[in-house]
């Protein structure tokens, strides 16, 4: 049964693999190669093909800007089926954009330093990938040194997102509150990506608005840093986002120690881990919530909701124990109810969730992937290895989609998931899952 899976998820990788040495994550919705994706698809094939591995990972950094920031989306083909493209985004008003590879102005989770450190971990020939390592390792450096430089206003170590596109977790209800105090005009646009997806599976037009005129912002300032952070209405420090940042700061520091001399890297990226998690821990978490928070820094107050996101940070080590243990007991209190696949996207509590839309509910493989790396370093067992087989089951009952229902009596012989089919990053996890 694993071997006709795994034999299924290899299947899609390839058939989602481009010539020019990428993948997009799914036919259709998204005809590009988006960051978070490539480094989570680079993780799969490393199982069973290192050089498209690395082919992905190396096309990615081909598009890094001169200020070492990695865009969100790059735009390799022109496609008539996804909107907003390259000439809306119109990245090239920074001048340190990447003028050979059109792409988006924004960015997202920083996952490429642990990726690295993880194809390393899975390679069987070590020196060729440390090879292919040392030949990308200070691009990644140079990426979190542009986070650290440009994205911190106050010195804090919690670097801001300005776009929720930044999060990965577009349509949270964590950002709700936020549209509440924009004004954002009413755009006249075609949507291409509710022509291919049920419109009660994917954001609202009210929504996209909101996300539009952010990048009207952002534009109008040509992409400038600080006029963004003086600027975008959305300025938000997110957990998922800060703990993809420190996991991979520990990636990197364990790669150049592996590497050798490398001390002055070494040192600056312990600096920045230490000031992070500290910060981190003082300003994120929510005993009362008994989980991490997103912290609105635009409007100065703490978004006090829960979601997957909150306990991300089990997978980059930042919650000391007794943390570690009051977010176990969130995830099973209010995620892990009788009859619940582990772990829906949203507070399945509160009223703001919709297990059937986006990010506003559903279960999504990558954020599994990570909950389980993270409970097993905390050596939460149990509750790991039921992440994984839930993981496991949707998938094998459904099929390779992008999000899937929480609630177990949705699933019969007809269900199907939610969002693309055939979606690459559910395929690349599931085959380290199996393999792990
Ligand atoms: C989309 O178009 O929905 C993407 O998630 C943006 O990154």
């Amino acid at each position: 049964m694993k071997t006709t899976l795994i034999k299924e998820a290899q299947r899609v990788l390839n058939v989602n693999y481009k010539e020019k040495g990428y993948s997009i994550p799914c036919k259709g919705l998204y005809p590009f190669q988006w960051l978070w994706d490539s480094g989570f698809i680079a993780i799969g094939f490393a199982h069973y093909d290192m050089p498209k591995a690395k082919n992905e990972l190396t096309t990615l950094l081909s598009a890094q800007w001169a200020n070492g920031f990695i865009p969100h989306i790059v735009f390799h083909e022109v496609s008539e089926t996804y909107f907003p493209g390259p000439n809306y985004h119109r990245a090239d008003l920074h001048p340190l954009s990447n003028k050979e590879y059109p792409s988006t102005g924004m960015t997202q989770p920083p996952v490429i330093g642990f990726v690295l450190e993880k194809i390393y971990q899975i390679a069987e020939n070590k020196a060729d990938v440390l090879n292919f390592i040392k030949e990308n390792i200070g691009k990644i450096y140079n990426n979190h040194l542009y986070f650290y430089t440009n994205r911190d206003p106050k010195n804090e170590g919690l670097v801001y997102i300005y776009h929720n596109w930044e999060s990965g977790t577009d349509n949270s209800p964590m950002w709700d509150g936020i549209w509440a105090t924009m004004n954002s005009p009413e755009y006249s646009f075609e949507r291409r990506d509710t022509a291919i997806v049920d419109v009660s599976q994917r954001p609202s037009k009210r929504e996209y608005d909101h996300y539009l005129h952010i990048v009207e912002i952002a534009k109008k300032h040509n992409y400038n840093d600080q006029k963004i952070a003086e600027l975008s209405p959305f300025l938000i420090q997110d957990p998922l986002f800060n703990s993809m940042l420190i996991k991979s700061n520990s990636s990197l520091i364990e790669l150049y120690k592996i590497i050798g001399d490398n001390d002055d890297k070494i040192a600056q990226l312990q600096k920045w881990q230490e000031k992070s998690i500290t910060s981190f821990n003082h300003k994120l978490f929510d005993p009362e919530l008994g989980a991490y928070i997103h912290y609105d820094l635009r409007n100065e107050k703490p978004i006090r909701m829960v979601s997957s996101s909150s306990f991300a940070p089990l997978y980059a080590g930042i919650p000391s124990k007794e943390q570690a243990k009051e977010l176990v007991n969130t995830m099973l209190t209010k995620f892990g109810g009788k009859g619940m696949y582990l772990c829906a996207s949203f507070d399945p509590t509160s009223e703001h969730y919709n297990p059937k839309k986006y990010w506003r509910g559903p279960v999504w493989i990558n954020l599994n992937w990570l909950l389980y790396y993270g409970l097993l370093d905390y050596e939460y067992n149990n509750i790991a290895q039921k992440i994984k087989s839930d993981s496991i089951e949707i998938i094998e009952k459904v099929g390779f989609y992008e999000y899937f229902d929480p609630r177990k009596s949705e699933y019969n012989n007809k269900t199907k998931g939610y969002g693309g089919s055939n979606f690459s990053w559910s395929a690349a996890l599931l085959i380290d899952l199996i393999n792990n």
